[in-house]
């Protein structure tokens, strides 16, 4: 037996003005994107924001449905309207926010978002930077979705 170990590394900024200012403007546009939601089950509204290689950014919000499971998460709207507009540009970052009654709030992505970023990373080998918009307006910065999804499913299929 042998015990391992994994760690991740991130970064933290107080708020968004002290990212680069593409990803600035990345995080600007998730924001906006979250008042594109549809979420009248939960309340919670989520904006995020695709940016490609070739620098052209698609937004997305989460898309509720009465049929719960039938809804789409903001970052998967935001990732499959990026691919389906430019099927072969590599996805070079993402960003995500929450909004609720409150105002801007935490937003990290879930699993089954997490697993549709790395196929894009394996997809065309360029690893994604996640922004999360952390509360108090700090901001989470990953290099990289295995960060995120140690030992996700890969196939050869
Ligand atoms: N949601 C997202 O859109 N992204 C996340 O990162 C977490 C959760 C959505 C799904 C659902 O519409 C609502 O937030 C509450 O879970």
């Amino acid at each position: 037996m042998e015990r391992k170990q994994l760690s991740i590394a991130y970064s933290e900024y107080d708020n968004p003005a002290e990212l680069p200012e593409e990803e600035r403007q990345l995080m600007e546009q998730a924001m906006r994107a979250a008042d594109g939601a549809y979420a009248p089950y939960s309340r919670f509204h989520v904006g995020a924001a695709v940016r490609m290689a070739d620098g052209s950014v698609a937004t997305g919000s989460n898309q509720e449905n009465v049929a719960y499971p039938s809804g789409l998460c903001a970052e998967r709207v935001a990732l499959f309207s990026a691919s389906a507009q430019k099927p072969a540009m590599p996805v070079k970052a993402l960003a995500v926010v929450g909004k609720d009654a409150k105002g801007f709030c935490e937003a990290s992505p879930c699993g089954a978002c997490r697993q549709v970023m790395a196929e894009y990373e394996l997809r065309f080998d360029n690893e994604i930077t996640i922004l999360c918009y952390l509360a108090g307006g700090r901001i989470r910065r990953i290099e990289g979705v295995k960060s995120l999804l140690p030992f996700g499913f890969e196939a050869e299929i």
